[in-house]
């Protein structure tokens, strides 16, 4: 299986410190994946590598022929990915507007029918708790059901080094086995939603809405 990571937070400087923990916490998902479960493979997905415009454009509005290369290279990324991490920081008790706008611009039909797990942080005591709760409806929309398990960082800053190594090695373990229950859910999930992909092609079922939202009314 093949997982990106989404980073949610373009927040690259500081005060607060240290500038964008979000990126020792994609670090730290990295690493377990790496040490863990090699066999699967991740890929960090970080917004400061891409340039989403200040006018919002998303990858399904162009011409299939004009679309800008850098969101038909991560378009091409969220199809071929079979489950998604999806990192946020808690901003004023909702999920992170860089994450929000990142996955905005990409239609759901490309992350349907593949599980995600959320993780949330924070650099006080939460751990992002009140931003996770909403990225459920956020993430069903788009169609990549979260997995039950969550995983939640408060003090973030204390629990990761910048190479996203728990700071403490005696708790070590104790982060592993926390962490691990919700990325066992997503593999499971991965690969029973990739068996059945193989099996049963989704789109036969259910068309994928892409003109009208008229689409998608009830009688
Ligand atoms: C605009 C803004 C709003 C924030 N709101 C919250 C909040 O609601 N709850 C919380 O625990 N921390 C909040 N924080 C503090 C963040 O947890 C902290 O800044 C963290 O470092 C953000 O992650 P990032 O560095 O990866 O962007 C907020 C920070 C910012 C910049």
């Amino acid at each position: 299986m093949h997982f990106l990571i989404f980073l949610g937070s373009v927040r690259d400087s500081t005060p607060p410190r240290p500038a964008r923990l979000g990126m020792r916490v994609s670090r730290a998902c990295e690493t377990l994946f790496k040490n863990q479960y090699s066999q699967h493979t991740v890929e960090i997905i970080d917004p400061l590598n891409y340039d989403f415009d200040d006018v919002f454009k998303p990858e399904f509005a162009y011409h299939r022929a004009k679309v800008p290369a850098h969101l038909r290279e991560l378009a091409d990324k969220i199809k071929s990915a079979d489950g998604y991490v999806m990192v946020s920081p808690e901003y004023n008790h909702s999920m992170s507007p860089a994450l929000a706008n990142m996955l905005n611009h990409f239609g759901s039909s490309l992350f349907s029918y593949k599980p995600s797990a959320i993780v949330t942080y924070s650099a006080g005591q939460w751990g992002g708790v009140r931003a996770a709760v909403s990225m459920r409806t956020f993430l069903s929309e788009l169609g990549c059901l979260p997995v039950s398990a969550m995983i939640h960082i408060p003090k973030a800053q204390e629990v990761f080094d910048e190479q996203g190594v728990v700071a403490d090695e005696l708790q070590q373990t104790q982060w592993d086995s926390y962490m691990n229950r919700t990325i066992h859910q997503l593999i499971w999930w991965s690969e029973g939603a990739s068996q059945q992909r193989e099996r049963l092609d989704p789109t036969s079922l259910a068309e994928v809405f892409k003109k009208d939202p008229s689409q998608r009314n009830a009688p």
